[in-house]
């Protein structure tokens, strides 16, 4: 009874003011559209939340990949989105990303506003400085620096309200095997070599600073890979270096939260 009188009054509001019913509808549908218009179909979807900067090329387009093959739902984040094609094709999220600029950071953060995040893995890198000391570029350094160390220190910081609100509370920042200070006998890559030096005592920090609240934070070496950075004549497919990441992620446990590891599970001298 009361559902035939409601059903009736919306039909004399609808034949009696036609153009604010159309109205009515059109503000509802819209707002629809427009409350998250990065949404895509893997939201519906259950499965732990990945977040990987950098993820249009190279190795962050290979952790998203498989990633997503695993179950996933994955943020795959670019500085330009419009022209991150294959990450796009994916069918994950995309979102805009340049960690060494502040106000894209914040806005990234009110974004996800209080979205859990299980795993951030910190992937954006760039190569940079100088091979000899005499030829060092030190405004190359600072950008090196600005990128690869202080990137991963603002992104971590933003976004670990989400990380506390995860699950599996795992941090993993791309490192190198350039950034051992015990294996380096060649000197060069200045700036390259630092960055990811004082990469590494970071999350030597985090892991120790978030032990008691169940995090698990490391550094990884994915290897000499062949992506832009790494060239042609590196040995290691993408596939091949992610898989092992990824499997070194799984497995991790609490007491190797602050270390560094291969891309093959081995430790990586500091
Ligand atoms: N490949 C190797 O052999 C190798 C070895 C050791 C360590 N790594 C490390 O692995 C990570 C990935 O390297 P890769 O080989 O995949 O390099 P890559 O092919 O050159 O890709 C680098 C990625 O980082 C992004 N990026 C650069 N600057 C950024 C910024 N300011 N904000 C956000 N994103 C930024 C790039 O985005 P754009 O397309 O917008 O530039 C791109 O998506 C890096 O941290 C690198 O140091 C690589």
């Amino acid at each position: 009874m009361l559902t035939e009188k409601r059903t009736l009054a919306r039909r004399v509001w609808t034949v009696r003011y036609p153009l604010i019913s159309a109205l009515v509808l059109a503000i509802a549908v819209l707002s629809a559209v427009q409350s998250d218009s990065s949404a895509t179909a893997q939201d519906d979807a259950a499965g732990p939340m990945v977040l990987i900067t950098g993820a249009n090329r190279g190795l962050g387009l290979e952790f998203a990949r498989q990633y997503q093959a695993a179950g996933y739902r994955v943020i795959g984040t670019a500085r330009k989105p419009e022209e991150a094609k294959e990450l796009n094709a994916l069918g994950v999220r995309v979102e805009q990303l340049d960690v060494a600029d502040p106000k894209s950071v914040a806005a990234l953060q009110s974004r996800l506003s209080k979205a859990p995040i299980d795993i951030l893995i910190n992937n954006a890198g760039i190569s940079g400085g100088g091979g000899s000391i005499a030829k060092a570029d030190l405004a190359a350094i600072e950008r090196v620096l600005q990128v690869n160390t202080v990137g991963p220190i603002r992104v971590t910081q933003a976004l670990l309200p989400n990380l506390q609100l995860g699950g599996k509370k795992i941090v993993v920042s791309i490192s190198s095997g350039l950034g051992s200070i015990a294996n380096n006998r060649r000197g060069g890559n200045y700036g390259y070599r630092e960055s990811k030096a004082a990469l590494n005592m970071f999350m030597r920090s985090l892991a120790a600073e978030l032990k008691d609240d169940g995090f698990r934070c490391i550094a990884m070496s994915p290897g000499w890979v062949r992506t832009d950075m790494g060239g042609s004549q590196a040995p290691l497919s993408p596939a091949d270096s992610i898989g092992g990441m990824i499997k070194v992620i799984d497995s991790l446990t609490k007491e190797n939260s602050g270390e560094f590891f291969n891309h093959d599970g081995k430790k990586v001298p500091w």
